[in-house]
């Protein structure tokens, strides 16, 4: 099994649609292994996000992860990061194929519900972001 990292970004949690959301990934064969609920702060959202620095959403992106509540979660699969990007669907929720959790609950390209670890971006970094080892169950 492999593991990313998925958030259920503020726009979802605000909508009520965590356990939606959470059963379309279990649904698709995912094992939670971690989750958390917390609400950022800009620092956190900064650090998180810091790929993206010096791109023209960094800013509208670090306000909107500290607008709310997130839940994170680690989550696993014989496809790893590569089959929940498949399973949350393309950027723009216009864009996301059918039945994809973007294409079902996103309403923007910036408000898309959630995140999921690219696979080229360091899964475990993000991972480590939120969790220690203690926290990741193996089970
Ligand atoms: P994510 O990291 O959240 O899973 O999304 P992603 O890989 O599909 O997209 P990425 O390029 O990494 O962008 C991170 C998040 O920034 C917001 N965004 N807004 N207005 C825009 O053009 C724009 N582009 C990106 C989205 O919330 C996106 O998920
Ligand atoms: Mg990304």
């Amino acid at each position: 099994m492999n593991r990313t990292l998925l958030i259920i970004k503020p726009d979802a949690v605000k909508r009520n649609l965590i356990g939606v959301i959470l059963k379309h990934i279990i649904d698709a064969g995912f094992k939670v292994i971690a989750m958390k609920m917390l609400w950022p702060d800009k620092d956190m959202g900064a650090q998180f996000y810091e790929i993206h620095k010096g791109k023209p959403f960094y800013d509208w992106l670090v306000d909107f992860i500290s607008s709310g509540p997130i839940v994170t979660c680690c989550v696993s699969h014989t496809g790893g990061a590569q089959k929940l990007r498949e399973v949350v669907g393309a950027t723009d929720p216009k864009k996301a194929a059918p039945g994809t959790i973007r294409n079902l609950y996103g309403t923007s390209t910036g408000e898309n519900v959630v995140h999921a670890s690219a696979p080229d971006e360091n899964p475990e970094r993000e991972i480590h972001f939120f969790f220690s080892d203690e926290e990741l169950f193996e089970y």
